[in-house]
């Protein structure tokens, strides 16, 4: 077993499934105690008694909805209150909602982007002071391709993602000197609920179109992002800062179809 975590408290949100559940599993596997953020609780829970279980590690399972500083507040406390502190963060919930730029309401507008986006920053906000203190940490933004390429009636999506790739540059160069790491990854399409369900209303056309758009002819595996996440919260990164990991299969190699 790799214990390249072992001692190190991460906290995941949308843990519950899709790339979060992934990035729970892989970091259990490599010793990390774990703190699971989701709104979906029985999912959750099932998880992290689940992980904790085969991979003997510490587990807690926190029903929050990213969306409100209340919950995440209360989220942050209880992890403070179960184990102390958190030396790895994952910003990974999100919701998919696309809309032409010339219709789209402010509630969804806004749902995105406080899902999104805002989710992060209450969630650093929350667990900085406790990081400078401590003069460690490690903070991942999962953001997205669609930040880097333009796809019709993603521009809130799109500017979420966006939001995060900045912000990750911004903060790595200001919490450098606390030894506080902030990277990205920018995943191509990957095989999660999220896209099951936009198949579902899409249709099925849409997967072959997904994988056509990659170089390597094929959509993602949740795993392969995880891996990516790993490498980025562990020590073998401990000189990579401000960077954002593209898990993409070439997606951004080719000119758009
Ligand atoms: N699947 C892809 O192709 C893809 C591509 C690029 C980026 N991403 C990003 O990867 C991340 C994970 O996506 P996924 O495909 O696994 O999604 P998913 O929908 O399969 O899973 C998301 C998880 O987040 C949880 N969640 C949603 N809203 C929440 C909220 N308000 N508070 C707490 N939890 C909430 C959900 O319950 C779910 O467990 C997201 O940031 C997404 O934008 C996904």
């Amino acid at each position: 077993m790799n214990t390249i975590l072992q001692n190190q408290i991460a906290l995941i949100t949308g843990a519950a499934d899709g790339i979060g559940a992934a990035i729970a599993r892989r970091f259990a596997e490599a010793g990390a105690d774990l703190v699971l953020l989701d709104v979906q609780e029985a999912a959750n829970t099932a998880l992290a008694e689940s992980l904790a279980k085969t991979y003997r590690v510490h587990t807690l399972a926190v029903r929050a909805d990213v969306s409100s500083t209340e919950a995440v507040n209360g989220a942050v406390a209880a992890a403070l209150e179960r184990f102390g502190r958190v030396d790895i963060l994952v910003n990974n919930a999100a919701v998919a909602i696309s809309g032409d730029p010339s219709e789209m309401p402010d509630a969804d507008w806004e749902r995105v982007i406080s899902t999104n986006l805002s989710s992060a920053f209450r969630l650093i906000r929350a667990v900085l002071p406790g990081m400078k203190e401590r003069k460690a940490g490690c903070i991942l933004n999962i953001a997205s391709t669609q930040a880097h390429r333009s796809w019709d009636n993603w521009t809130a999506y799109a500017a979420a993602k966006g939001g995060l790739l900045a912000m990750t540059t911004q903060l790595a160069g200001q919490l450098g000197p606390d030894n506080i790491r902030v990277n990205a990854i920018s995943p191509g399409a990957i095989d999660t609920p999220m896209n099951d369900r936009r198949v579902a209303a899409e249709g099925e056309t849409l997967r072959k179109q997904w994988a056509r758009m990659h170089a390597l002819g094929r959509t993602g595996k949740p795993d392969e992002v995880a891996e990516a996440a790993l490498f980025l919260c562990s020590p073998a990164a401990g000189f990579i800062t401000g960077h954002d990991l593209k898990v993409e299969g070439g997606l951004l190699c080719l000119p758009r179809n």
